[in-house]
C-alpha cells in the first residue's frame, strides 16, 4: 500500500477533508466523555522535527500521538546533524530505521517534500514559509462544527497573504467555500496561489481593509510578521497598519461573524484585545480543534485512507 503524507492541503480530495471532519468530530466526543486513549499508533515511534518555534502545533501533536498509543521523539534541529550539513536524504534515510513517521515544521516547503521522498513512512507538514495545512483543517473544521455546513460561509482574510491565506485559500477552492483577501499590494495573494486554484471564482481580493467586511460570515487574521520575516519588521508594522482587526474596521460586519486567528496573536498589531476577547471570537475553539483535527489527520494517514470505517 502507498503511504500517504500530508504536505499540502491539495494532498487530500474534498470526500478525504469530510471523512477527517467527522473523525475529529468523533475523537472530540470521546475526549469530553474520557475516552481519549485507542491503539492506532500502538508502538511507533513519531519524529517531530521543528526548525521554527512552536506552542499549539507541538504540544497538539505530542498529546495527539500519545492518545492515540504512539511515542512522539521532539528533534529540536539544532541538536541534530542537519544543522551541520548532513543532507535532508541521508537524515530521511536513517530515521528510517527508527521513526514511523515525521511531523515537519521549516522554512521552505521543498524540505518537507524532500523528506516526504526519501522517507518511507507518513511525513505532516507542520508549517512551512508556503503553507499550514494542518491549522487550516482544525480551522474549517471549527467553521463547519459551528455552522454545521461550509457551503455559502464567506470568510475574509485581512493583512498579510502569508502561508496561512495561501492554504485558506486552497482549501476554500477544495470545498468550494468563498474567500476575500483584504492585503497590501506589497504582500498580495501569491500569483502561484491564485494559478493553482480550480475554481478561481471563489476568490476576490482587494488592498481596501473595508471591502468585504459587511458580506463575511468569517473575519481571520494572522501575524504581520510571520517567523523569518523578522527583518522586515520595522516596514511591515507601517505598512499593514491600516488593516488591523478592531472595533472600526469590524462596525458593519455582521452582527454574528465568527472572528479567527491562528495564533500566537500579536494584540495591539494586526488585533486588538476587544475583538480578540470578545464575544464573536472563536480562537480558543480552533486552538483546541488543533488536537481533535490533527488525530484524524493520524488516523486518516495509518488506517483511514484504506478503511472507510
Ligand atoms: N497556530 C500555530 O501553529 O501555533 P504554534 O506556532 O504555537 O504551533
Ligand atoms: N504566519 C505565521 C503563523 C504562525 C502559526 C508564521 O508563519 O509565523
Amino acid at each position: 500500500m502507498k503511504k500517504r503524507d500530508l504536505i499540502d492541503i491539495k494532498d487530500f480530495t474534498r470526500e478525504e477533508i469530510y471523512r477527517i471532519f467527522e473523525k475529529a468530530k468523533f475523537f472530540k466526543f470521546q475526549r469530553k466523555k474520557g475516552c481519549e486513549v485507542s491503539d492506532i499508533l500502538k508502538g511507533k515511534c513519531i519524529g517531530l522535527l521543528f526548525r521554527k518555534p512552536s506552542s499549539r502545533t507541538r504540544v497538539s501533536f505530542e498529546v495527539a500521538i500519545i492518545e492515540l498509543g504512539g511515542n512522539p521523539i521532539f528533534l529540536e534541529s539544532s541538536h541534530l546533524q542537519i544543522s551541520r550539513g548532513e543532507t535532508i536524504q541521508d537524515t530521511a534515510k536513517i530515521f528510517n530505521l527508527y521513526l514511523r513517521g515525521l511531523v515537519i515544521r521549516t522554512f521552505q516547503q521543498s524540505e518537507v517534500e524532500t523528506f516526504a521522498r526519501y522517507f518511507d513512512y507518513p511525513v505532516i507538514n507542520a508549517l512551512t514559509d508556503f503553507s499550514h495545512p494542518c491549522q487550516i483543517l482544525a480551522d474549517y473544521f471549527t467553521v463547519w462544527e459551528i455552522k454545521k455546513h461550509l457551503e455559502d460561509v464567506v470568510i475574509t482574510y485581512i493583512g498579510d497573504a502569508n502561508n496561512v491565506c495561501n492554504t485558506l485559500i486552497d482549501a476554500a477552492d477544495i470545498l468550494g467555500v468563498r474567500i476575500n483577501v483584504s492585503a497590501p499590494k506589497q504582500y498580495t495573494v501569491d500569483e502561484k496561489v491564485i494559478r493553482s486554484m480550480k475554481n478561481p471564482n471563489l476568490l476576490k481580493i482587494s488592498d481596501d481593509p473595508y471591502a468585504f467586511i459587511s458580506e463575511s460570515d468569517v473575519i481571520y487574521t494572522d501575524t504581520w510578521i510571520s517567523m523569518g520575516d523578522e527583518a522586515e519588521k520595522k516596514q511591515r508594522l507601517e505598512i499593514f497598519r491600516p488593516y488591523q482587526v478592531n472595533q472600526h474596521l469590524i462596525k458593519n460586519a455582521p452582527e454574528n461573524f465568527l472572528f479567527m486567528h491562528c495564533l500566537p496573536a500579536h494584540r495591539g498589531q494586526e488585533v486588538t484585545d476587544e475583538v480578540i476577547d470578545g464575544k464573536n471570537s472563536i480562537v480558543l475553539q480552533q486552538a483546541e480543534n488543533r488536537l481533535h483535527v490533527q488525530k484524524a489527520i493520524l488516523w486518516f494517514l495509518y488506517s483511514g485512507s484504506s478503511n472507510a470505517s
